[in-house]
């Protein structure tokens, strides 16, 4: 048994109270189904500004009647503290994931994504923190590594931030750091590199790149790739990032207060996602013919991007359960089945 499934077991026999902030996103919505699935209790907090009532959905089509019942959704905003207090009331463990995500948004409007990323995470802080809340665990963001040209990127040396969404990302690490040290209150960021999976938004200018390559491809749409292709990223499919979420929320006092890498510690150039999207679409029966097209690398987008994941494999026995082309096939099948 591996620790991670020692933990479910014991979650599904002392359920927890959680609060999953943007529960209605990509990696909230797939935190509650696996939190239903473990029969937890779970508070749901999102604004719909970039989440949606129909992957709510589809938790519900997934988990029990009954689980379903363990479900409270709260439609709110995490900018206003009242709404933060109500959310976090009687809350065993936070997993907060309400932030408008996308370097190119925050370059585009860096005072609404100061409010939500800032101004929201600190409420949801200080709400946590006054009600003493037994651990809050937040999305952090490998964007926090900046300009710093080390591979693969250790949690100790970040460099200058590149973009405003980075900054964000970074204060919301140095208040959890104050935090601990001003009140004693007990928080984990979780650096997520580049996750991807079932229910990641693939419209919008702001999607990211796996869904907006697959629904373009899926169209027989023209994919283009930013730069000449050769920048790369740590893929992690978001079972890999559920996983690090309850080992953290669950962790003990020593693998608490710390910022973690979540990856998979591997590197994928945009040129092999290209073809292995392109593969495991055409053994979805989906067959894509054209060739890609090369455009300008964006501003505030770091050029390689890699982690090194010892620190969560040593602190909270985290071990990835998905590779990248495991994750991609996995993650197609459910594209297939829901844009085809
Ligand atoms: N997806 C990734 O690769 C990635 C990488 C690094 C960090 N992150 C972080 O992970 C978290 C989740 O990202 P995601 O990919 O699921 O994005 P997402 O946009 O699908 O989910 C974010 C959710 O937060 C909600 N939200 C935004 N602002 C809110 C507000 N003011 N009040 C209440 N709810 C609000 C949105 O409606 C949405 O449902 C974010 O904090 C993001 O910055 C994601």
């Amino acid at each position: 048994m591996t620790h991670y499934s020692e933990i479910k077991h014991k979650l599904e026999q002392s359920p927890k109270k959680w609060l999953v902030t943007g529960a209605a996103g990509f990696i909230g919505s797939n935190l509650l189904e696996t939190l239903l699935l473990l029969n937890q209790q779970v508070v749901g907090l999102d604004n719909f500004s970039t989440g949606y009532q129909h992957n709510l959905d589809e938790v519900k089509n997934i988990v029990t009647e009954a689980q379903w019942k363990n479900f409270t959704f709260i439609k709110g905003d995490i900018r206003d503290f009242e709404t933060c207090e109500k959310a976090v009331k009687n809350i065993d463990y936070i997993l907060h994931q309400a932030a408008l995500g996308s370097v190119p948004r925050s370059i585009d409007d860096p005072i609404l994504t100061n409010s939500a990323n800032i101004v929201g995470f600190l409420n949801m802080l200080t709400a946590a923190k006054n009600e003493n809340v037994e651990n809050f665990i937040y999305a952090a963001s490998s964007s926090t590594y900046g300009d710093h040209p080390a591979l693969p990127k250790v949690e100790e040396e970040i460099g200058r931030p590149l973009s405003p969404y980075a900054v964000t990302k970074y204060v919301n690490e140095l208040y959890a750091d104050v935090f601990k040290r001003t009140y004693d209150f007990d928080s984990t960021g979780l650096r997520y590199f580049n996750v991807f999976g079932k229910r990641q938004d693939p419209d919008g200018a702001y999607a990211a790149v796996i869904p907006k390559w697959t629904a373009a491809m899926i169209a027989g749409e023209e994919v283009i790739i930013n730069g000449d292709g050769s920048t790369s990223r740590d893929f992690c499919f978001i079972e890999n990032t559920v996983q690090a979420n309850i080992l953290a929320a669950t962790a003990s006092k020593s693998g608490r207060n710390q910022v973690y890498n979540v990856a998979v510690g591997g590197r994928m150039s945009l040129n092999q996602l290209f073809i292995s999207i392109k593969e495991s679409l055409s053994e979805n029966q989906i067959f894509y013919k054209k060739d890609s097209v090369f455009k300008e690398f964006r501003v505030g987008d770091i050029l390689h991007s890699q982690a090194d994941i010892s620190k969560i494999k040593n602190l909270l026995g985290y071990s990835p359960t998905y590779d990248i082309h495991q994750g991609i096939l996995k993650a197609m099948t459910w594209y297939k089945d829901s844009l085809a």
